[in-house]
């Protein structure tokens, strides 16, 4: 924790920011006239601007900071890292002992077969390191023509061009010209629109029978691999019927096609599992990761191959041409070590299980009537409170309302950032948070939406 912070001019930044930042997934013409809002220190669950305002990050980062803010436990594992060797490579057989060190407690921690690691810098190349090898898996059997990839609409897989091509929220796609080829983006698990009038049982029918069609159309023999997130992210957090995941895997080992947890978010503890496919137990041939791993203090992701994969991959006498320059970068992975210390040492996923439950049902009952509400949902500390102009028709609230950036300057003048847009507001707090905390979003995000929608 920051015990004396700088004065900082807001003034000065925001006019620099203004001037000199191009802010990610932003509204840039309103950044250029406002600026950023600047935060400058945060401990636990809370962050501060630079006017001393405190806020609880409602969103932990980017669904990333689970461990909450200001733990120096981390910021001491690097600086001796760097004291030893602040970069060893993991290309031409090198590696630092930490890297290694990492690479073991990941094989311990996930169940089944998901033995071998391969590290990346985040999420998105870790989706493109999962789908690389899910291809290259095939080609190394002689079975090259196995390389499409089956996606979900609503996903969320990253920016970079593999991984935006498995995402499935058009927004990302719009006027950054063709995207990738042989990506195939099916329904999603998403009760609240697509299951209308049908059991949980009819619906996971239906998304299998789907499933099947589109191999049975495009043939098995060209299909490398289906990607999803155990549970829907930015595209809406949607945690599927209990028996989805299980349905999938069943069906796509039928086929001979692989499956590709992307566990960006729901793993390390965000789900109140360790693993989002622990939640939902099933058994993911490659699992990607990024985010929770260090709780973002520095960048890291990975892929975990299983033990069949693996096999694949070493037995040619040839060289793997894949690879980021930070792959296993000694510095992140001694940051994850300390981390994980902490999530596993404070019992962090069991907690978001208990306040994910807590948060969930306490928005239920302060919203559930709203006229504007039309669905709350969540698994673990991902929810989301869906907003509709009417709750009958489940029409969506006309854009030109500005319903999101007035959501999100309530919440924020109420101490909360959560991540608002038209469609709602979604919340992914610290898995640290305490009852109280859990209790004091819950009061924030009513009052926002009362000022907003009455
Ligand atoms: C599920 C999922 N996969 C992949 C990514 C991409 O991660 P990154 O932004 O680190 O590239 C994200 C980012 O939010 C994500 O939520």
């Amino acid at each position: 924790m920051v015990t004396t912070t700088p004065a900082w001019n807001t003034a000065d930044l925001k006019q620099k920011g203004k001037d000199h930042l191009l802010n990610s997934v932003s509204n840039l013409k309103l950044v250029r006239e406002f600026g950023p809002l600047v935060i400058s220190h945060g401990e636990g669950v809370y962050l501060w601007d630079t006017d001393g305002k405190r806020y609880i990050d409602g969103f932990a980062g980017l669904w990333n900071v689970n461990i909450g803010h200001g733990r120096s436990e981390l910021g001491q594992a690097m600086a001796q890292q760097v004291d030893e060797v602040a970069f060893v490579p993991t290309f031409f057989g090198l590696a630092a002992p930490r890297t290694i060190e990492l690479a073991a407690r990941l094989g311990d921690m996930f169940p089944g077969s998901i033995n071998h690691f391969n590290f990346t810098s985040g999420g998105s190349e870790s989706i493109e390191t999962a789908l690389k090898i899910a291809r290259y898996y095939w080609y190394l059997q002689g079975k090259g023509d196995k390389i499409k990839i089956l996606s979900r609409h609503m996903a969320y897989h990253g920016i970079a061009m593999g991984a935006l091509a498995a995402t499935g929220i058009p927004a990302y796609h719009t006027g950054f010209g063709p995207g990738m080829p042989g990506f195939i983006h099916l329904t999603a698990p998403y009760a609240y629109r697509n299951a209308e009038g049908m059991s949980e049982t009819e619906f996971v029918d239906k998304l299998i029978e789907e499933l099947e069609e589109t191999i049975a159309r495009e043939g098995a023999d060209t299909i490398a691999a289906m990607i999803g997130e155990p549970v829907q992210g930015a595209g809406g957090v949607v945690p599927p019927p209990a028996s989805y995941w299980h349905r999938v895997q069943e069906t796509l080992r039928k086929h001979d096609i692989l499956l590709i947890a992307d566990e960006v978010i729901c793993g390390f503890g965000r789900t109140g599992t360790m693993f989002g496919h622990v939640t939902y137990d099933y058994a993911p041939d490659i699992a990607a990761f990024a985010k929770g791993i260090t709780s973002g203090y520095v960048p890291l992701g990975g892929v975990g191959v299983s033990d069949a994969i693996w096999d694949v991959l070493s037995e040619p006498d040839r060289v793997f041409m894949h690879g980021f320059t930070y792959s296993g970068h000694p510095v992140a992975c001694a940051a994850a070590l300390a981390n994980l210390d902490i999530i596993e040492n404070e019992q962090l996923p069991e907690n978001a299980g208990v306040q994910g439950e807590r948060l969930l049902t306490g928005l239920q009952a302060a919203l559930g009537d709203h006229k504007n509400v039309g669905d709350i949902r969540g698994k673990g500390l991902m929810v989301i409170i869906e907003l509709v102009d009417d709750v009958h028709s489940k029409a969506k609230l006309d854009a030109a309302l500005n319903v999101g950036g007035k959501l999100q300057a309530a919440t924020r003048s109420r101490g909360l950032i959560a991540r608002a847009n038209n469609d709602g507001i979604a919340f992914a707090p610290p898995l640290i948070i305490s009852a109280d905390e859990v209790d004091a979003m819950i009061d924030a995000a009513s009052g926002a939406i009362s000022e907003v929608l009455g």
